[in-house]
This record gives structure tokens, C-alpha cells and sequence, in this order.
């Protein structure tokens, strides 16, 4: 104990404080049973909340976004202040220590000891996972690279749940960057828990879902789907849309991007044969994809979708610090 430094007790300390320590990384993390508790205790929020003012008083939620984010970022800060708790971080790698050459591992082991959780975003796919590795304390996955985001499916699953009154028993349409959509990848691990989902995978060829996701999920699952290039010829069959960009960021040639970044924009005209009661998704930002004529249109339910986030956020910050 003699030549241990004061940090690494720091580290063991609260290492041994939070011996059920649960970091979110995918969505898998979470079984359907804690999935359907956090959805329980967001809609009491949603109707209660200020009995949930001071659940976090004293407490620190650290935000490591080493890539772009308005939503993710501001709704987990707001999430944590709406419980009484304060919030601090960075919004670009590039005014972190990641600019001067510091590791994930490092970071996080620093960060631990000013926060008692932390969400973070980083470009590079798996970041979050060998940040869990090295934290003292609770780590949210808030976006890797083109493979997961864990918690815009916990948003999207409380907007089915809310706007659809039900998880199972949909036909969901995906429409869009399928290929490098993170939001996409961890919607249909999600879903996939569910009984008779039937998925459209609407995409260009060039975007469209990745093997691993047809073999370990859609396969394995025996789950119904279909994929088509065509955003209308499933229209009359959906009860949700889920419009997503093409994600500029993940692309190796700019000519590739300009070629397919309009290649769906929703309107009201193709909208014709929808359901009355579809719901339409999207965990924005919008680019093109949605004209505004639709934003009046009463399925158009992305906005919505943005509040349930901030919701679904305080429910899972409660869980992991293990406030009651
Ligand atoms: C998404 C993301 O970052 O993956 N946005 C979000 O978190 N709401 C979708 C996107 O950027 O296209």
C-alpha cells in the first residue's frame, strides 16, 4: 500500500464502492425485463417530475464527446440537471487532451475522479467499451463510429412504446443510411427481443444493412424482413417509419456521399398510402430526408421523440447510480 499513489486509491476506493458497478455499451447490456423497468420509471418522470428533483443532488454526470452531437449531448447535460445534479465535459476532441496525443484509457481514469458517471461519444467503433475497461465509474456508450447508440434505442423504443402502445406486433420500416447508421444497427438488436416484428430495410444498394447485422440478428432471430430501394412499395404495410441521414462522416469519398445524400426525401405525397396512424421517427438531425411540409402532418412524430430522450436519459442515470 506504501507506493500506491493517491490516484490509484482513488480508483480502488471507488472501484470497490461500486462492486455492481453496470456500464451501458450496447443495448444487449440491458434485458427486456430492465429494458420495460426504465420505460416504467421515464413515463413516471414524464408525469411526476418533480418528485424527481433532487434524486441526483450532489451528483456529477461527465460528457466526453469526442464527435459532434447537439441531442445526445445537451439531453443527457439537461437530464442530469433536471435531477439535481450538475453536469461538465467537453463537445470536440479537439479541446480535450485526445489533441495532445492523451488515451481513451487515460481520459477516462482522469475524468473519473471529478464525475460519477460518464456518456461518451467517439468516432473510432469499440471506444467506449475500452473506456468501461478502465473506469471507476459508470460509462454510457453515447454513439461509436457506425456501430452503436444504445441510448437513442432506449429513446426510440419509449416513442414506440408511447406513440404505438406497444413493442410488438409492428411492421417498422428503416429507411436510409442502413450501412453506417449506428441508431439503425442498435434499433434492430433491440427490437429483435420483440415478438412478430416484421422490418422493411429501405436503402440504397450502396447503404444498405451489413451482413453481421442480417446474420447474428435477422438470421438468428428468424426475424421477417424485406429490403427494397423502393420507399413506397411497403408504405401501406408500416405502422413505423424510421427516417434516417446518410452519415456524411463515415463516407471515404465525397462523391459518393453528394451521389446518395438526397436519394429519399420523405413528403407528403409519398406518404399516400400510409397508415393514418403511422408513426414517423427520426433521431435527427434531418438533413434532407423529411421535407417540413410533413413536420404539420400528425404521424410525424420526431420532435416528440426528442422530449421522450431527455426522459428515457434521467431513468437511465438513476438505474446506474442506483438511486431509488
Ligand atoms: C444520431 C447519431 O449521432 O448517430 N443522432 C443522435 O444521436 N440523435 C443520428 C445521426 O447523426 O444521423
Amino acid at each position: 500500500m506504501t507506493n500506491v499513489s493517491f490516484f490509484d486509491i482513488t480508483i480502488e476506493i471507488k472501484k470497490e464502492g461500486v462492486a455492481k458497478m453496470k456500464h451501458l455499451i450496447d443495448i444487449k447490456d440491458l434485458s427486456v425485463e430492465e429494458i420495460d423497468e426504465l420505460m416504467k420509471v421515464a413515463k413516471d418522470i414524464i408525469n411526476h417530475e418533480e418528485k424527481y428533483s433532487h434524486k441526483c443532488d450532489g451528483k456529477k454526470i461527465a460528457t466526453l464527446f469526442f464527435e459532434p452531437s447537439t441531442r445526445t449531448r445537451l439531453s443527457f447535460e439537461a437530464a442530469m440537471m433536471e435531477l439535481g445534479g450538475k453536469a461538465l465535459g467537453f463537445s470536440e476532441a479537439s479541446s480535450s487532451s485526445a489533441s495532445k496525443g492523451e488515451s481513451v484509457a487515460d481520459t477516462i481514469r482522469v475524468v473519473g475522479c471529478y464525475s460519477d458517471v460518464i456518456a461518451m461519444r467517439h468516432p473510432k467503433e469499440g471506444a467506449p467499451l475500452v473506456a468501461s475497461l478502465q473506469s471507476a465509474v459508470p460509462i454510457i456508450n453515447a454513439g461509436d463510429g457506425g456501430h452503436n447508440h444504445p441510448t437513442q434505442t432506449l429513446t426510440d423504443l419509449l416513442t414506440i412504446q408511447c406513440e404505438k402502445g406497444r413493442l410488438d406486433n409492428l411492421t417498422i420500416g428503416l429507411c436510409g443510411d442502413l450501412k453506417f447508421g449506428r441508431t439503425v444497427h442498435s434499433l434492430i438488436t433491440a427490437i429483435a427481443r420483440y415478438q412478430n416484428i416484421k422490418l422493411v430495410l429501405i436503402s440504397p444498394k450502396e447503404l444498405m444493412i451489413p451482413e453481421y447485422i442480417k446474420k447474428d440478428i435477422l438470421e438468428k432471430n428468424h426475424m421477417e424482413y424485406y429490403e427494397t430501394t423502393d420507399i413506397e412499395e411497403y408504405m401501406d404495410k408500416l405502422d413505423v417509419l424510421y427516417m434516417t441521414r446518410v452519415q456524411k462522416e463515415r463516407f471515404f469519398n465525397e462523391d459518393d456521399y453528394v451521389r446518395l445524400k438526397d436519394y429519399y426525401i420523405l413528403n407528403k405525397e409519398k406518404l399516400q398510402q400510409a397508415k393514418e396512424d403511422l408513426c414517423i421517427m427520426h433521431p435527427l438531425p434531418r438533413v434532407n430526408e423529411i421535407a417540413t411540409d410533413v413536420d404539420n402532418d400528425k404521424r410525424a412524430c420526431y420532435f416528440k421523440q426528442v422530449k421522450y430522450g431527455k426522459y428515457m436519459r434521467m431513468a437511465l442515470i438513476l438505474k446506474l447510480l442506483e438511486v431509488e
